[in-house]
């Protein structure tokens, strides 16, 4: 019978040492053939844009992207999931510039930071938790794709139902040299599907927020999105 593993209750003493090999150690996972080609057949569309370009990772039936288009119009959005069942249930919005696309984005980061794309903003909106204290290095900033994510810049953004969650993700970032501001949301109109469904269970949301193109001294409250 398997054991019951309850959440984690606090911060990993041995997180910064996570983050630390991550950040020296080469990432050896190959590159998989299907995101080089899911990647060139946006490529062109992105770089052809003199648009500051905005991307929406993880985002799962693309709520975000359509909302982050709407508010930023002069902006060019990219929604990226890696769930092809979650893309098909995107409802297109009517305004806005955006483009989705299939990929998983442990590839798809490194695709963009090799392509020396550079983007104004990075949403990761609500992000798998993987809750339990053992699956710590599938959380993205305990994960091998974590020195990439830094890499590709912008104004990062991060929201999670999970205080714990958020809490991490600012010593990760501190760790990697980079400030990390932490702060409750109060929302009262959800962009995301995850975030509608958290809200409706009365759920408390964090948001963090780094700026990952600054000097170390300044720091990025985040903004309404
Ligand atoms: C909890 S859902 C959140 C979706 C959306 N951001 C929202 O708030 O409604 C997490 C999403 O991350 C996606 N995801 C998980 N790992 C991924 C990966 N390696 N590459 C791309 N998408 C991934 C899943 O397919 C899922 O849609």
């Amino acid at each position: 019978m398997k054991r019951y593993k309850p959440p984690q209750q606090a911060p990993r003493e041995d997180l910064s040492d996570i983050v630390a090999t991550h950040l020296h150690t080469p990432w050896q996972r190959p590159i998989a053939a299907h995101s080089r080609v899911a990647f060139d057949a946006i490529r062109y569309r992105v770089e052809a844009s003199s648009q500051p370009l905005i991307i929406d990772s993880c985002c799962g039936t693309g709520d975000s992207t359509r909302n982050l288009a709407n508010a930023f119009p002069s902006s060019l959005v990219l929604g990226v999931d890696k769930s092809a069942h979650r893309l098909a249930r995107h409802r297109r919005g009517e305004q806005g510039d955006y483009v989705m696309l299939r990929s998983d984005v442990n590839d798809f980061w490194r695709l963009a930071v090799d392509a020396g794309w550079q983007p104004a903003r990075h949403y990761l909106l609500y992000p798998n938790p993987y809750p339990k204290a053992s699956q710590i290095r599938k959380r993205w900033y305990a994960s091998p794709a974590f020195p990439v994510l830094l890499k590709l810049g912008g104004l990062l953004t991060v929201r999670t139902n999970w205080g714990l969650y958020a809490e991490e993700f600012v010593c990760a970032l501190n760790t990697a040299g980079f400030k990390g501001a932490t702060k409750r949301l109060e929302i009262d109109r959800p962009i995301t599907g995850f975030e509608t469904k958290y809200l409706e269970r009365g759920n408390a949301l964090f948001a963090v927020f780094s700026d990952l193109d600054s000097n170390p001294d300044e720091e990025y409250g985040g903004t309404e999105f």
